[in-house]
């Protein structure tokens, strides 16, 4: 049995109808319990600011919090379809792709600004699902991390959490034009995450790997949309999620200190399962079921373009240069670093990491009326 075999559950990483057999198949459940294995930690050492760093991130987010109701401009009108074609025509998305011979040869318009529509319902439905994953990660790491800089620290990141369901589901609610349940890589990843009962792991998992990619993506969403309602929610959720990674970025770094190789390596293979669920959950094979199209041949097509693979990879553009700043990387014999360079992502460990960066996405005073 491979590593991949023994860690995904597949031989080959790309394999499309292994990956498309998993579905969520629970999709009218209104609750879903998952068991944390966990004990909750009660640390008697008060002293605060023993972790210089992680007590002036929990002094910076608490001048940093904003209100979703009133600080973003929900009057602003959405026209999702007409939002769909002018984001197409501002991005050139799918330019490069052929689709000669395959089941998009006859699309018009209509077809591919359906696929569009349905597409930002999905993406954004997939964030809000996300969001509450790290709203219950970080009530998580509240108990059972035994800091006490770093359980203050993330009292605040649960609030923030709290506030960035709450916006994503009220612009699907007010703004778009349907949910979609959560995908089933993205359940598997969090039901991980949430069942590990090592503090740390919870870090890893959320902090490091999923917000990681949230930062990217919503990175990339910011600059692509031409919504500013959007653009303005991003651009305040980013402000605190670069934050919530540098968090991960400084407990971790301390902790690995540490660790042995062989506790090393576990960490290794938990962050490259992590990244082969974010990665398999971007197939959106629930958008081409709701809409009638074939799913394999779709995703197979798809994932020719260009495009579709850039904008993939983007997405470790945080993940890749915070493993290597953890020792990640290069741990033992550099399982990880293997890895990461069979799916393409390796040439991202010389990006700035979030650690350094963090304040670049700070909200500036006067940019939110509850920071004025
Ligand atoms: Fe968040
Ligand atoms: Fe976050």
């Amino acid at each position: 049995m491979t590593d991949t075999d023994r860690i995904i559950g597949r031989t080959e990483v790309n394999d499309i109808e292994q990956i498309l057999m998993i579905s969520n198949t629970d999709v009218d459940a209104t609750v879903r319990a998952v068991a944390d294995n966990a004990d909750a930690i009660f640390t008697w050492d008060y002293g605060k600011g023993q972790r210089p760093a992680l007590e002036r991130l929990y002094e910076k987010a608490k001048t940093s919090q904003w209100n979703g109701e009133t600080d973003l401009d929900w009057s602003i009108e959405v026209d999702q379809e007409a939002v769909v074609v002018a984001n197409m025509a501002a991005n050139n998305r799918g330019a490069g792709l052929d689709v000669a011979g395959t089941l998009f040869e006859k699309w018009g318009d209509k077809e591919w600004t359906e696929l569009g529509v349905q597409s930002q319902n999905w993406t954004l439905s997939q964030f809000m699902h996300g969001e509450q994953g790290a709203l219950v990660c970080t009530a998580k790491i509240v108990e059972t991390v035994p800091w006490i800089d770093a359980k203050y620290y993330a009292a605040t990141q649960v609030m923030d959490e709290a506030r960035h369901v709450e916006v994503f589901a009220k612009y699907l609610n007010t703004k778009l034009s349907g949910h979609y349940p959560i995908n089933a890589h993205l359940q598997m990843l969090l039901d991980d995450i949430v069942g590990d009962s090592r503090w740390d792991m919870t870090y890893l998992g959320m902090q490091i790997m999923v917000e990681g990619l949230a930062l990217a993506a919503f990175g990339f969403m910011h600059q692509m949309t031409t919504e500013p309602l959007l653009k303005q929610l991003l651009r305040y959720v980013m402000s605190d999620e670069a934050r919530h990674v540098a968090f991960g970025v400084l407990s971790l770094k301390e902790y690995y200190q540490d660790l042995t190789q062989a506790e090393l390596r576990e960490r290794q293979e938990f962050a490259f399962e992590a990244a082969v669920r974010m990665r398999d959950r971007l197939l959106q094979q629930e958008v081409w079921d709701r809409m009638g199209v074939p799913v394999k041949e779709a995703v197979t097509v798809i994932m020719q373009d260009p495009g579709q693979q850039l904008f993939q990879q983007m997405l470790f553009a945080k993940i890749v240069p915070n493993c290597k700043k953890l020792g990640l990387l290069d741990a033992g014999d550099g399982w990880l670093r293997e890895r990461f360079t069979e799916i393409g992502v390796i040439d991202f460990e010389h990006m700035p990491d979030t650690e350094e960066e963090y304040e670049t996405f700070a909200l500036a005073q006067g940019e939110v009326a509850s920071l004025a």
